[in-house]
């Protein structure tokens, strides 16, 4: 047999570039356990899935380090976690306030959980970038809607945080559940000068992936029960409805590990240095970084446009310096450091971004990712319209019909049309566009799929 796969790491590898991207252990080997600490339950081992030994422990363990009542470890990602969230607070039929920029995976859980969502719009900062919702709004809807939950993404994808200390007053003042997606904010825990953590705001379920800002492997998350709203057995039930029952002792070591080095080892002063090389990036003539009021310091979101470089120009020039970003769109590209990142690794970007040639591309991209502002119409739900019959079609011709299938631009796999909602002029616009960059869409790659009316 051949090994395409490792080959094509291996040829990945030897570009040996610095990693602006997940996981957050940025490919140190540090932490990498031999196969023999895999195991399965066996005597001595405990089980994820009904723990009462080693992996409670530990599990109690990180619950003291988040302030959490309790702490699961996931071997799904915040994928599995936010699912089973959802499944536990949610009955078929109850309605749950979800904010439209929130990722794929809780569009599924809702699914999943056979509920109703009520989509809001997030505010947009001056930078143009989305935040949470407005809390007039948001009281609004909770006072008329009565929904018996509300998500919330905090920090956004980008790394934006926002006031969601209000929004959680307002839903444990109206009896509704609190779910927040802090996929990205697992490292604010142990930072006191980083935005607060959900947790610490009183929030009832958290959900973080290890993966993305600690030094954990791929897959590795954790969900918190910030109160007893959810009662505990619910979400060992709604686990093992969402994640495999042979969970990896690697990947589980992996969530000890990454806490311990977290707890033990990381640097504290490491702040004032990153903000030293954001300073000095601010400073930089033609390249602008994009931050909410409120902003994780980890994620850059640059555009040289500035300097006539279009995004592909950028990511090539970054490449080209040895740097490796996590995610590009129109003239944006985002690079994710994170706190296990060498700190030599923040003065390659700087040097990179200093040293960016000077394009011809004046115009740049107007299409931004949070310009599509609306919310389509809903005509039938998710489930109606996977059962429904089906044809293929070109997004142009996709105008006026309703989706069969979420059309997600990946990363960062948020969609932005759902199954059952009709197709409008702005988002098909906006899709063609991407899909001429050569952006992935899950689900729109190709034809798309509409429902036969
Ligand atoms: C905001 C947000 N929520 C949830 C997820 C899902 O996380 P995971 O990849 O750990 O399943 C992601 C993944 O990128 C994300 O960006």
């Amino acid at each position: 047999m051949k090994t395409p796969l490792k080959d094509g790491l291996q040829r990945v590898m030897k570009e040996n570039r610095t990693r602006f991207h997940m996981p957050g252990h940025k490919g140190r080997q540090d932490f990498f356990l031999p196969l023999e600490w895999d195991f399965t339950e066996i005597p001595g081992t405990d089980d994820l899935h009904d723990p009462n030994g080693i992996i409670q422990a530990s599990q109690n363990q990180a619950a003291r380090i988040y302030g959490a009542k309790d702490t699961y470890y996931l071997v799904n990602g915040s994928t599995g976690g936010l699912q089973a969230a959802l499944l536990a607070a949610l009955a078929p039929g109850d309605s749950v306030v979800v904010p439209r920029n929130a990722h794929q995976s809780i569009h599924y859980g809702i699914e999943f959980a056979g509920a109703d969502p009520i989509y809001l719009m997030p505010l947009q900062e001056k930078s143009g970038l989305l935040a949470g919702p407005d809390p007039v709004l948001f009281r609004q809807t909770i006072e008329a809607k009565k929904p018996a939950a509300a998500v919330f993404t905090y920090p956004t994808y980008e790394g934006v945080c926002w006031d969601l200390q209000s929004l959680i007053a307002i839903c444990r003042e109206h009896g509704v559940i609190s779910i927040v997606d802090e996929a990205h904010g697992a490292h604010f825990s142990f930072f006191p000068s980083l935005p607060q953590s959900a947790v610490e705001m009183g929030a009832d379920l958290v959900v973080q992936s290890a993966h993305k800002m600690l030094p954990a492997p791929t897959q590795t998350a954790l969900l918190h029960r910030g109160s007893d709203v959810v009662p505990e057995a619910w979400i060992r039930e709604a686990l093992r409805r969402t994640q495999t029952s042979s969970p990896s002792y690697l990947l589980l070591l992996g969530i000890e590990e990454a806490l311990h080095w977290m707890s033990e080892q990381h640097d504290p002063e490491e702040l004032p240095a990153l903000e030293i090389c954001r300073e000095a990036i601010r400073a930089l003539p033609g390249i602008e970084l994009l931050e909410g009021k409120r902003q994780d310091p980890y994620k850059f979101l640059i555009s040289a446009l500035g300097r006539g470089l279009s995004g592909p120009d950028l990511v090539q020039a970054l490449r080209a310096s040895g740097v490796e970003p996590e995610w590009q769109q129109g003239d944006l590209v985002l690079l994710m450091g994170a706190p296990y990142q060498n700190r030599a690794d923040w003065t390659v970007l700087a040097k990179a971004l200093e040293a960016l040639p000077i394009g011809d591309d004046l115009n740049g991209d107007s299409i931004k990712p949070w310009m599509i502002q609306e919310i389509p119409e809903r005509v039938m739900t998710t489930l109606q319209a996977r059962r429904a019959k089906r044809s293929f079609v070109p997004i142009e011709e996709s105008i006026g019909e309703i989706l069969a299938e979420n059309l997600t631009p990946y990363p960062p796999g948020i969609p932005v049309i759902l199954a059952g909602e009709r197709m409008t002029k702005e988002i098909a616009l906006y899709l063609s566009w991407l899909k001429e960059k050569k952006g992935r869409i899950i689900g729109g790659n190709d034809r798309i799929s509409i429902v036969c009316e």
